[in-house]
């Protein structure tokens, strides 16, 4: 099996989060003996910057021959105002797209020494562990027509589409119920099957899969708008929540902040055959960006999930999780988990101390 990697360090704070896990990867490369080998490329603004568009086709080419694409974050102010079908955002959705990667896994865990750090209470987080399974290149992200037009009487309108047919719901629900099967085996699915028929489908159609095929899933369904209110209420209920593209960006979000920020959150995206591209669920925050403070931790997360489902690495992926854990024993800290009692750190310090803890 080939072992090459696609490293895009994208915008705003992606270059210094990237820095600070590529120094992880190159660690645990040498100490696990995997034969991994990476180039790097450009995705969103800094492509806009240096060939008009946000993924261009070398990229695209080089992301297509790759086992594995580790991305920072792209988008920012600077390209906010171009034209809308060449921003940074539409970079990324096309990747997304162009690769298949139909299955966006977003675990949402709290490490215990990061109890204070969550906005809730410390008893309603402790041992959270929840896997948000989202469903990634369809729904009104991707659904036609879509636009902005003016009306008869000059006014403009704006208009999207959401849509799932059920060849898609199903692909998703499925990696969704495998995922519980080797976890907590629970699924509550997301909808708003009170008001969307499209969501009325998705709705039907995982209940009909988990009848026929997974009998041992216990499924339940939840509309969107409760799931938000029972995520900060009482997250713990939930093992594995699988829902459509939106309700997963938003649930997703919502998520990290229990785990005490959204600089923890990695993610995996994938295809049918298990290639994938890995990001933290954050953006390229703007508003932090070239000071050395964000938070790496989710990018050397990612790393440990591209090991994990792209490389079958289990051991190694494992390693970098355990050095986090470590780290944060040492009381360790970025600015956005930041405690009393702790010790503050920049983005390269912390990206180093995760190094040394895996040596
Ligand atoms: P954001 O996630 O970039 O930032 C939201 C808040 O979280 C900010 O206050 C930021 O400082 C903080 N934050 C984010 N990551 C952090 C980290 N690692 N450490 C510490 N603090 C962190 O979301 P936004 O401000 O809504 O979006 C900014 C830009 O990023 C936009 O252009 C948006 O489109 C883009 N974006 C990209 C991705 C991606 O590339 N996958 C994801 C989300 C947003
Ligand atoms: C994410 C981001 C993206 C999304 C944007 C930047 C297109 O918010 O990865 O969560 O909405 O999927
Ligand atoms: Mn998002």
């Amino acid at each position: 099996m080939s072992k090459q990697i696609l490293i895009l360090a994208g915008d705003g704070i992606g270059p210094e989060i990237m820095s600070a896990a590529e120094r992880v990867l190159g660690v645990v490369n040498e100490k696990f003996n995997l034969g991994l080998s990476w180039e790097h490329g450009l995705l969103g603004g800094c492509a806009i910057d240096a060939h008009g568009v946000p993924l261009p086709d070398v990229t695209l080419k080089a992301a297509k021959k790759a086992d594995a694409v580790l991305l920072g974050a792209v988008g920012g102010p600077k390209w906010d105002t171009i034209e809308r079908s060449i921003r940074p955002e539409r970079g990324l959705l096309k990747i997304r797209s162009e690769l298949n990667l139909f299955a966006n896994l977003r675990p949402a865990i709290l490490y215990p020494q990061l109890a204070d750090a969550s906005s809730l209470k410390p008893e309603i987080v402790a041992g959270l562990d929840i896997l948000i399974v989202r469903e990634l290149t369809g729904g009104i992200y991707f659904g036609q027509p879509r636009g902005i037009r003016t009306l008869e009487n000059g006014e403009k309108q704006g208009y999207n589409t959401d849509v799932y047919s059920e060849s898609e719901i199903k692909r998703i629900a499925k990696v969704a119920f495998d995922m519980a099967g080797l976890r907590g085996g629970k699924v509550c699915s997301v909808d708003k099957a009170n008001v969307l028929e499209v969501t009325e489908l998705w709705k039907q159609t995982v209940t009909e899969l988990a009848a026929s095929e997974y009998p041992n899933i216990q499924l339940s369904h939840m509309y969107v708008d409760n799931a938000a209110m029972q995520l900060v209420r009482a997250p713990k209920q939930f093992d594995v929540i699988v829902t459509g593209n939106l309700f997963g960006d938003i649930l997703s979000d919502e998520a990290a902040m229990l785990t005490g920020s959204i600089g923890m959150l990695p993610s995996a995206s994938l295809d049918e055959n298990g290639k994938g591209m890995y990001e933290p669920c954050h953006g390229s925050a703007p508003d932090i960006a070239g000071k050395n403070i964000a938070n790496p931790l989710a990018t050397i997360l990612s790393v440990a999930m591209m090991l994990r489902y792209t490389f079958r690495e289990e051991t190694a992926a494992k390693a970098i999780e355990d050095a986090v854990g470590k780290v944060l024993d040492q009381g360790l800290r970025t600015g956005d988990i930041m405690s009393d009692g702790m010790t503050q750190v920049g983005t390269q310090a912390m990206g180093e101390a995760v190094v040394n803890a895996l040596a």
